[in-house]
């Protein structure tokens, strides 16, 4: 059996529309609805549990009302932090062993690939992270804000989500760390990380889509990949066009 959590206990205090971003909408709909909708369609989850921001949960009433989420069984209050609201969710889940996977609800373009891929390596793993190749290099700064590292940009990934568990691995963490009065995680494979190290943790590889809304432009390109997909999807059936050896114009601007 396999669960999903989607994570929608924040504010959104960078974006800082007075809204919790899930409830941006985007092409039409919440954040957080485009994210229900992806992980519904995929044939490998058998249920979804939304923990939401406590003060705008009855702004998700209709998703359970309308229907069209067959998957959906609760929609619960999150916590003061990312880690309490997956405290909550774990509460909430039952005693058996099964598959779990967190996954950010602001991070909308969640693919069917990435889905299978985790849900695939919690056979052989008990943990499992998804994260991308950093175009960027990643620099270690000091205190007097000098580098202090540069560490191999090779080996570096960005975390993305989802983080997917066997959900007696993930509970026997939290656990541990409820003990440690200097817990600080932000995210649920640092606190496998940190509490259990004798556990591996295979990383699925992400896509630059599955991108985390966090700032204000981020609300802009979720915008263009909407309409960029949507377009891909009404020409799936026609031809492709070779662009080979042509001029691709891109905003204004050419090259070819
Ligand atoms: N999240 C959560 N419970 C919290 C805080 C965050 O479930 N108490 C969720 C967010 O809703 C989001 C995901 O964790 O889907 C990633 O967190 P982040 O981008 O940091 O969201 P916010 O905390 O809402 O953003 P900000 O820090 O700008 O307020």
């Amino acid at each position: 059996r396999t669960v999903a959590v989607i994570l929608a206990g924040g504010v959104g205090v960078r974006v800082g529309l007075g809204i919790p971003k899930q409830l941006i909408k985007i092409a039409g709909k919440a954040i957080v609805e485009h994210t229900l909708e992806a992980i519904e369609n995929n044939s490998h989850i058998d249920e979804i549990i939304i923990m939401m921001n406590a003060d705008s949960i009855h702004e998700l009433d209709h998703l359970q009302k309308s229907g069209q989420f067959s998957k959906l069984t609760r929609i619960l209050p999150g916590g003061e932090t990312r880690n309490a609201t997956t405290r909550l969710a774990l509460a909430a889940l039952p005693d058996e062993e099964c598959k779990v996977l967190f996954h950010d609800a602001v991070r909308p373009f969640i693919d069917d690939r990435i889905i299978d891929d985790c849900v695939r390596a919690l056979d052989s793993y008990d943990a499992v992270d998804t994260a991308i190749r950093s175009a960027d290099t990643i620099i270690q700064v000091d205190d007097d804000g000098c580098i202090s590292d540069m560490p191999d940009r090779s080996v570096l990934r960005r975390g993305q989500t989802p983080q997917a568990f066997k959900i007696s691995t993930i509970r026997r963490a939290y656990e541990i760390a409820t003990e440690d009065p200097e817990f600080k995680a932000t995210d649920d494979c640092g606190v496998i990380f940190k509490y259990l190290p004798d556990i591996k943790i295979y990383v699925v590889e992400g896509t630059g889509e599955n991108m985390k809304v966090t700032e204000p432009i981020d609300i802009h390109i979720a915008d263009k990949i909407f309409q960029l997909q949507s377009k891909s999807l009404s020409s799936e059936s026609s031809e492709v066009p070779n662009l080979a050896g042509k001029t691709v114009v891109v905003f204004g601007g050419s090259y070819g």
